[in-house]
């Protein structure tokens, strides 16, 4: 089975979380846009949900599959998130961004009652850090919010290099709340809470991509079947 169809088959299993008159937060990246277009098929089926998309890409494609869709602005509290991720701890800590849209994303579920995790085993990990963790910053004094990102990481027990993104065109990549993000190659990161919370004491520091605490559940497909994992 390839990873997409592995993707597909998680999205799948969290459809059944999803019940009628839910408000849900609609993720980013290729696992969750499978969610989206499985859920529009429920939708056209008479299911009547509301959701609030982590990004301009997933706002695109609900609007375009017909999903009604509304804003934290008009309903703050969510009922059900459902996203992706690029890496999952054992306790469900999560690194997130790889698409950009972190800060949507932590918002989003920090605003939901529950958060689901969709995603192929591959993203499974015993200890987070070797995908580069994405940080979003504001660009004014990059150099000196980059020193301090470094200070902070070594004091958590993490070193690597910093890279700003840029997109495959090779202009900076620029977020959908116009930030630009440092990708943190650190290989291990041994505690990711304190990691998380050195970060966010950092002013020019916008959000950082370790969700700690805001997952409940993970639907990992793999070849072998669909894993459910539940936060202790
Ligand atoms: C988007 O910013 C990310 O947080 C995605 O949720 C994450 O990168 C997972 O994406 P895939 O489902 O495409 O692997």
């Amino acid at each position: 089975m390839n990873a997409d169809l592995l993707k597909r088959e998680s999205a799948r299993r969290a459809l059944e979380d999803v019940r009628p008159g839910m408000k849900l937060g609609l993720g980013t990246g290729s696992t969750a846009a499978h969610f989206v277009d499985l859920l529009a098929e429920k939708v056209r089926a008479g299911l009547d949900v509301v959701g609030v998309p982590t990004s301009e890409a997933t706002r695109k494609q609900a609007e375009g599959l017909g999903i009604r869709l509304t804003t934290l602005d008009e309903t703050p509290e969510l009922d059900l998130t459902v996203d992706g991720a690029d890496e999952l701890d054992p306790v469900l800590n999560l690194i997130k961004g790889g698409g950009g849209a972190l800060l949507r994303e932590k918002i989003v579920a920090s605003a939901s009652r529950e958060m689901i995790v969709v995603a192929d085993e591959s993203k499974a990990v015993r200890e987070l850090g070797r995908f580069p963790l994405p940080i979003e910053v504001v660009d004014f004094g990059i150099e000196a919010t980059r020193r301090a990102i470094v200070q902070v990481a070594e004091a958590a027990g993490c070193r690597g290099e910093m890279k700003l993104r840029k997109r495959p065109d090779g202009h900076v990549f620029v977020t959908d709340q116009a930030h630009v993000i440092l990708d943190a190659h650190f290989g291990r990161i041994p505690d990711a809470a304190a990691l998380a919370r050195g970060l966010a004491q950092i002013p020019g520091v916008v959000e950082h991509g370790l969700f700690i605490g805001l997952a409940s559940r993970a639907i990992l497909a793999g070849p072998e079947g669909v894993r459910v994992v539940e936060r202790a």
